[in-house]
């Protein structure tokens, strides 16, 4: 079982940021899930909200800013200290030539950036780093397009509602990778998908008691702010 920081490890430092990537992989998490925004230049910046108020000192959509005006803001979220937004190419930077995992949630359910999906793939095939990326998004359609665009990549399509209904889009549209809500999840669930051989991930998985559960399960991804033993 893969277990991956959310977010970095957003337990002990501000998420998303180069040091809670940077943290995760000294813990000892297999890699991290991190969130795909771009900027007013067309820049892959890795935050989570389509605003930066509540991250950051700053206020304002992402898109509105330029890679250069967003590193003027500090991202320390509730701690102290300067910490910068961080850009894909940095993170995908830092994995290249380790043994660590990096989730890429696609953030486009509220804003569809222009051609994201081709931007990041084009990214990490030109860093090579493709064994080591798996894409997410909650946007069916951002899910089918990395398909399309990567035939052999990993694509989970995520979901926190209507969990019946969405299931039933896997065999649709051939995606073999769920990444439902943690709490959806018991044996029935799991064997039923198991059974379509769909990898499984769940989030953002809050305590050891889940993390147990769920591992008991057999799901394949575990991905948690807290770093589980
Ligand atoms: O990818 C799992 C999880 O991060 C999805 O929810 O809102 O934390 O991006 P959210
Ligand atoms: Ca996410």
């Amino acid at each position: 079982m893969i277990k991956l920081g959310h977010r970095g490890y957003s337990a002990k430092y501000p998420e998303n940021t180069m040091e809670a990537f940077v943290k995760a992989y000294d813990i000892g998490f297999d890699g991290i899930e991190t969130d795909v925004q771009m900027s007013k230049d067309g820049e892959l910046v890795l935050i989570h909200d389509e605003k930066i108020n509540r991250t950051s000192n700053g206020k304002g959509f992402v898109r509105d800013y330029t890679l250069k005006e967003l590193k003027q803001f500090n991202f320390a979220y509730k701690e102290k200290g300067l910490y910068l937004i961080p850009t894909l190419k940095e993170l995908l930077t830092f994995i290249k030539g380790k043994e660590f995992l990096v989730n890429l949630e696609i953030k486009t359910d509220k804003i569809q950036y222009p051609d994201i999906e081709k931007k990041v793939v084009d990214m990490v095939k030109q860093l090579n780093v493709n064994q080591q990326v798996f894409y997410s998004s909650f946007c069916l359609e951002s899910v089918i397009k990395l398909k399309q665009i990567d035939p052999k990549a990993y694509v989970g399509y995520l979901i926190e509602n209507q969990y019946n209904s969405k299931r039933k889009l896997l065999k649709q549209y051939h995606i073999t990778a769920f990444h439902p809500k943690y709490s959806y999840l018991n044996q029935i669930r799991v064997q039923d998908l198991k059974k379509d051989q769909i990898k499984i991930a769940v989030w953002t998985v809050p305590n050891l008691k889940e993390y147990e559960r769920l591992k008991e399960l057999g799901v394949d991804i575990i991905i948690s702010n807290e770093y589980f033993k």
